[in-house]
């Protein structure tokens, strides 16, 4: 096991109307005024900000809204609620939504904190976040694990980079989260959702030689929670217990507890960014479209991992460690075709030409300065042959 250091210090707020609660929370960490930021009217449709306002009522909390975050969410749309939050003297950035408005309200109480600052030098990495404003969620979508995650991911649309920051300053100091709200999600959304979540656990876990058996039987006890749950979701999105064990296994799946000893490595993801990056496609569709490709690529540098993901989590009999990594592969693809998620990336109804995955290569290895990968260090080459298998 590695040496590691371990704080996950949001407050979870968990179930039925959890919502309602949210007015004595702001109240108690001395806040007066709120930015709500929002999508695109999922939750004013669904009469969940006219909930959450009375609540902040309540309690004398000021607000003011900020909606309109996309999918893949910009960094010129979070620039947009910096300038409203300064010239409003907000003090707290509540996310009512899923993970892109949650980055985005962070993205926001850092602009805001160093309004002098541009906001994609603190993207880039330029300048290192060292104050901010709080942080809250309201989730409404059990998926990207931003309500406990430590890291923000924003699209610069001129720069064609998807890309995020990872800073003790993104943890929400309080997450709201009611698995009633995502009874109104679309079922593409859910789904995708879904992948998401698996993909973080599972880019945490195929790392090889490093023993963690604790963080392992979490690893495989989450997959096969999250796996078993969703195919209660298929039959009747409205089982609110099979919501509730998607929902809490979304944020854990994503608050560091699934790497520890053991690391992370991410490199689906970095394929996943590119294609969102260049084609604007859903994020969890993004990994469900690369994976096959991903892990056929690389299952020989840790054979005994992908064979004991496939005994663990789904059951394979199989022996021989090669032929157990293998259908352990296969089950898996499988099953996201089974939730509706894309296995390629014709599925996402692209055809890249030759140029334009030399382009994704780029987009995923950062201009070739990047190598991606624990099981095998990729080069852009490499990740070109991936996207090529995937495509
Ligand atoms: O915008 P609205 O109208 O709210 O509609 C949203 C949006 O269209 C809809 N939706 C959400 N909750 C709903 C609902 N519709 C009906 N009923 C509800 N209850 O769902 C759509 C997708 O929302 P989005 O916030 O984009 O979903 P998700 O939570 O999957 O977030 C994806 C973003 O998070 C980033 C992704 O890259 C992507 O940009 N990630 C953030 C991470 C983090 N901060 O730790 C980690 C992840 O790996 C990921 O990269
Ligand atoms: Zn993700």
């Amino acid at each position: 096991m590695e040496s590691f250091e371990y704080q996950a210090p949001t407050k979870v707020i968990f179930g039925k109307n959890a919502e309602e609660k949210i007015g004595a929370e702001v109240k108690n960490l001395g806040m007066k005024k709120a930015l709500l930021v929002y999508g695109g009217g999922s939750v004013i449709k669904s009469g969940l900000m006219e909930r959450v306002e009375k609540s902040l009522e309540g309690y004398e909390i000021e607000y003011v809204e900020f909606g309109g975050v996309k999918p893949n969410p910009t960094v010129a749309h979070a620039k947009e609620g910096i300038k409203l939050a300064v010239k409003e003297n907000i003090d707290i950035v509540i996310g009512v939504g899923g993970g892109s408005t949650i980055d985005t309200a962070k993205a926001i109480a850092h602009g805001t904190a160093n309004k002098d600052v541009d906001l994609w030098d603190i993207w880039s990495k330029k300048v290192p976040v060292t104050k901010s404003l709080p942080v809250g969620a309201v989730l409404t979508i059990p998926a990207a694990g931003s309500e406990m995650s430590d890291s923000a991911v924003l699209t610069n649309e001129e720069l064609g980079k998807k890309s995020g920051i990872n800073t003790p300053f993104n943890r929400c100091k309080f997450a709201i989260m009611n698995p009633e709200l995502a009874f109104t999600l679309p079922k593409y959304q859910l789904f995708a959702g879904i992948t998401d979540i698996m993909m973080h656990t599972m880019e945490r876990y195929f790392i090889p030689g490093i023993s963690c058996q604790l963080t392992d039987e979490l690893a495989e006890g989450l997959l096969r929670t999250v796996i078993s749950n969703a195919k209660i979701l298929m039959e009747n999105q409205e089982n609110y217990d099979a919501m509730a064990e998607i929902m809490w296994a979304g944020s854990l799946s994503h608050n560091n507890l699934m790497e520890l000893g053991r690391g992370k490595d991410f490199s689906v993801h970095k394929f996943g960014h590119a294609l969102s990056a260049k084609y604007d496609v859903t994020h969890g569709a993004s990994l469900s479209a690369v994976w096959g490709a991903w892990a056929n690529e690389l299952y020989m540098g840790a054979a005994d991992r992908f064979a004991r993901f496939a005994r663990k989590v789904w059951g394979i009999e199989e022996s021989d460690e090669v032929r157990a990594a293998q259908e352990g592969i296969k089950k898996t693809v499988e099953f996201f075709s089974l939730i509706g998620m894309p296995t390629s990336i014709s599925g996402l109804g692209l055809n890249p030409s030759k140029e334009e995955i030399g382009e994704l290569a780029l987009l995923a290895t950062a201009n070739g300065t990047m190598k991606l990968s624990r099981i095998r260090p990729l080069d852009t080459d490499d990740a070109k042959k991936i996207f090529e298998m995937a495509r």
